[in-house]
């Protein structure tokens, strides 16, 4: 499995979605091989970006009563949990649990968040409307991203 990057396959075809995903699997990267003076800032970067997706994401499951959403908003906290228990300062230990978002990451989209993206476009068809989109303000469709200083 390339820990590196989304493949093509793990795409849901729900740009919400999709680009949200894009933008943590880069975050992920830039953290990973970042400068050790940038890690505290790159950390933070990531936990916004991962707090915004998630939030997108509860939001939606929110908005068609998703059954699942209890389960799926766990599997959200215990990665927050994690990241916000780092102790400052730890770049090596920060770095290896950065190493393990990714992997954990592709796991989760390839179930958690493919099934709530099923149950948004069934919902979507239901309502006429595309899934989820309709629902949620559009400053909330973009995650929120920093500017990566070594990509712009
Ligand atoms: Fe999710």
């Amino acid at each position: 499995m390339d820990t590196n990057a989304l493949s093509a396959d793990m795409v849901l075809g729900i740009p919400l979605f999709d680009e949200a995903h894009a933008a943590l699997a880069e975050q992920i990267n830039v953290l990973l091989e970042g400068p050790d003076e940038e890690f505290e800032e790159n950390l933070a970067a990531l936990i916004e970006c991962l707090e915004d997706d998630f939030r997108v994401e509860e939001q939606l499951m929110e908005a068609i009563d998703y059954p699942a959403t209890r389960s799926h908003r766990e599997q959200h906290a215990r990665v927050l949990a994690t990241l916000h228990g780092l102790a400052p300062g730890d770049i090596d230990a920060g770095r290896k649990v950065a190493a393990l978002i990714l992997p954990w990451f592709q796991v989760h989209l390839a179930t958690a968040d493919t099934a709530l993206a099923i149950a948004l476009q069934i919902a979507g068809r239901a309502h006429g409307a595309p899934a989820g989109q309709d629902d949620v303000p559009a400053a909330r469709l973009s995650p929120r991203r920093r500017p990566i200083p070594h990509l712009s």
